[in-house]
């Protein structure tokens, strides 16, 4: 559809548990200007990390069908580790008109860069139990060493950072201190961020770490990946307006809607969705 003479396109949804993958999402909306977007955090159901897979999945399948309907995006954005390792498959087949895009552990890249062979992969419990985090370390990693570290509280601890609330230095610490490894006189290198929680906490967790290792953000990775998926129209421009985000619970706290406006993002009801 033509508007004024510029095609008016559809937005791009972006979806995590809570607001970590506000991460992906800023690096997408640099990638792709044109473009509105969609944050969905399913915050009635946070954090994923301690879910138990069937109804984590049967959860999130069910959420996209009431999704894909209300909003109709080009594309999707699961910027979330630990839905995408679980239901990124069962998403394509139960929507196989859709574009998924996937977020997952970077366990190649870190293969690829590490210099010692010990590479850490910071995740939530779920995302470490998966099958498809095994997968990738046996397809991509088997000639490393990698030590997977599933943190209880890191995601609940960075969505209180981000919302402006002082953590514990000792309490990170204890949660980033098994991803450092020593091995034959070799150290751990790269630990990947593989929550999209984390990278708001990277400044923290430089601070706090033993040694200075490479701590690998897939962010842009992922939004590189959605711009190859969605080519630029020539003529589009941003559609006039804020870009939306809904959260499941219908009640995001005082402080996560400041956070949202402050992003350019106006907050919507969540009526109709789902499994809330
Ligand atoms: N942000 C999510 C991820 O990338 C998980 C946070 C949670 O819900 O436990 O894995």
């Amino acid at each position: 559809m033509m508007t004024n003479g510029t095609p008016e396109l559809k937005p791009i949804l972006v979806f995590d548990s809570g607001i970590g993958g506000l991460t992906v999402l800023r690096e997408a909306r640099l990638l792709m200007p044109e473009r509105g977007f969609i944050y969905v955090a399913d915050d009635a159901g946070f954090p994923y990390g301690g879910w138990e897979e069937g109804p984590l999945k049967a959860r999130i399948v069910a959420l996209f069908g009431d999704l894909l309907e209300r909003f109709d995006p080009e594309a999707v954005i699961v910027a979330c580790n630990t839905a995408f390792t679980l239901a990124g498959a069962d998403l394509r087949l139960a929507f196989p008109e859709m574009r998924f895009i996937g977020t997952v552990p970077a366990i190649k890249p870190a293969a690829e860069r590490t210099r010692s062979g010990l590479v850490s992969v910071l995740a939530t419990p779920g995302t470490v139990k998966r099958a498809y985090t095994r997968d990738l370390i046996q397809s991509f990693a088997s000639q490393c060493h990698v030590r997977l570290v599933g943190s209880e509280n890191l995601a609940r601890m960075a969505e209180a950072y981000i919302r402006g609330e002082s953590l514990d230095d000792a309490a990170v610490l204890s949660e980033i201190a098994p991803c450092f490894v020593e091995k034959d006189g070799a150290r751990t290198d790269i630990v990947v961020l593989a929550c999209t929680h984390y990278p708001f906490l990277a400044n923290v967790f430089r601070r706090l770490a033993p040694w200075p290792v490479d701590w690998l953000d897939p962010a842009e990775a992922i939004a590189r990946q959605a711009r190859r998926l969605v080519p630029l129209v020539d003529g589009a421009e941003h559609p006039e307006g804020l870009d939306l985000a809904v959260f499941t619970s219908g009640v995001p706290t005082f402080s996560t809607r400041r956070l949202m406006q402050g992003l350019g993002l106006s907050v919507q009801p969540a009526d109709a969705l789902h499994p809330v």
